[in-house]
């Protein structure tokens, strides 16, 4: 049976003494074998809790734990003349042990959630001589209290006083701390010869690192950042940026189109943005002009993989609306914006071109950063610039006035210019990288160079 408070039969000295032994006594024996139960190796990590919760549950619970039957059984039943010398037990009995054994729960608990390999491993270490006759000694205690408990009944008041000032005063930790220390050592034992654990640290992507730099360039100039979704409508990749229908410059910017959307009308159909541009409309539609943004994002576009060219890549789109904006802000902008980027002895040279959103259109290049626009280095024909000492880089021009019809701005009284570049282009350039597809194979030899 095990132990339970009980009533008092009498409240004289000798009673509760014993009462307060008995108590005690109980309590370290059965932590003597929780002990015992929770290193056992064979056990779950889980049971092992669940014999530590039961023990706390026995114990200390609130309502029913050992602990608060004391105060139940004995407390309220003791005579007017003894309530104070049994509360003055009680309360020793409390302060010393309770905080006590929770300590030992707690750390206990610690124990127990380790896996079955550390304990394991504690058990091997428990192998040892010194480690079986610290398990003797425990032993030895348990046995000794169980035989105390047993002849509790039968001891006079002197052999009680004489238990209970070892077993009360003594600190109820010390024995079982003797065991438990050991354990508690072997558990946290640090073994500081195996190597260390290397956590890397992580290095910003070269491609979104570049992106950042441009986004940047222009925040100084007082750009805000927009951003829009990846999947489009053919409306806003291509319709309001005045490609019509089956207009050729569709041709040069092949995408994948989601499937099954032959019933919906062309310009809801989904497809994946083949460019940034489409933000310039999303941004119109929802702000009046002055409009000053840069949208970073990514575009994907049905072209065969090499080194320049990737079906995934990104861009950062730009767009200035206000009254009298004229081409030379643009080339103003953009001149700076590749000085900010590339160094401040780069030049910059507007080709004409040809894009459906802008009217005028150009082609920025600027020169060669190889060849320092020469087209030649150590006497042999510039690379870079297949010797013509000038780079393209983007596109650009002034916003068509048929743009502002699909956002409803009046191109009588507004005007502006628009740029698109594409990011993984700049990097190549600045970082000096020959191959596009180095910034998707996620090769961390390759991708550590940019930290
Ligand atoms: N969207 C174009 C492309 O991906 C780049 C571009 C050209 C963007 C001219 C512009 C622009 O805003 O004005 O090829």
């Amino acid at each position: 049976m095990p132990y339970t408070v009980h009533k008092l039969n009498d409240y004289s000295e000798e009673t509760m003494l014993k009462a307060v032994v008995q108590f005690r006594l109980a309590l370290k024996i059965e932590w003597f074998e929780i002990e015992q139960k929770i290193i056992n190796p064979d056990l779950t990590s889980a049971a092992r809790q669940d014999e530590l919760k039961k023990f706390r549950d026995r114990w200390l619970s609130r309502k029913s734990g050992q602990f608060s039957q004391i105060n139940e059984l004995w407390l309220k039943n003791a005579p007017a003349d003894r309530k104070k010398s049994v509360g003055h037990l009680i309360n020793q009995l409390k302060q010393n042990d309770l905080p006590q054994i929770e300590q030992l729960i707690e750390k206990r608990g610690f124990f127990v959630r380790q896996s079955s390999d550390a304990i394991r491993s504690i058990n091997r270490i428990f192998d040892d001589e010194k480690g079986r006759k610290l398990q003797q000694e425990t032993l030895a205690t348990q046995s000794r209290m169980n035989s105390l408990l047993q002849t509790l009944e039968s001891l006079g008041s002197e052999e009680l006083q004489k238990i209970a000032i070892e077993e009360f005063y003594v600190d109820l930790s010390e024995a079982l701390e003797a065991a438990a220390k050991s354990k508690d050592l072997a558990v946290e034992r640090l073994d500081i010869t195996l190597p260390g654990i290397r956590r890397p640290i992580g290095a910003e992507h070269p491609v979104i690192k570049t992106m950042n730099e441009i986004v940047g360039v222009f925040r100084n100039l007082g750009y805000s950042v927009e951003e829009g979704p990846e999947i489009e409508t053919d409306y806003y990749n291509f319709e309001a940026l005045n490609f019509p229908p089956n207009h050729p410059a569709r041709d040069t910017q092949d995408t994948l189109f989601i499937a099954g959307q032959e019933s919906k009308a062309l310009r809801d159909r989904l497809l994946l943005r083949t460019h940034t541009s489409p933000v310039q409309i999303r941004t119109m539609q929802k702000m009046k002009p002055p409009v000053r943004v840069v949208c970073p994002g990514k575009v994907h576009r049905n072209d065969a993989l090499d080194a320049t060219h990737s079906p995934i890549f990104h861009q950062v789109e730009g767009l200035a609306v206000d009254t009298n904006i004229t081409f030379c802000d643009l080339k103003g902008t953009l001149d700076h914006a590749m000085k900010a980027l590339f160094g401040s002895s780069v030049k910059t040279r507007f080709y004409p071109s040809f894009f459906p959103f802008t009217e005028p259109s150009a082609d920025v290049q600027i020169s060669c950063i190889f060849c320092d626009g020469k087209g030649a280095r150590d006497g042999s024909p510039c690379r870079n610039c297949k010797a013509s000492g000038w780079i393209e880089l983007l596109g650009c021009g002034m916003v068509d006035p048929n743009v502002y019809g699909f956002v409803d701005y009046d191109p009588a009284r507004v005007s502006g210019f628009a740029f698109g570049m594409g990011v993984e282009r700049i990097a190549i350039l600045k970082y000096g990288v020959d191959d596009i597809q180095l910034f998707f194979q996620g090769d961390v030899r390759f991708l550590g160079q940019f930290g």
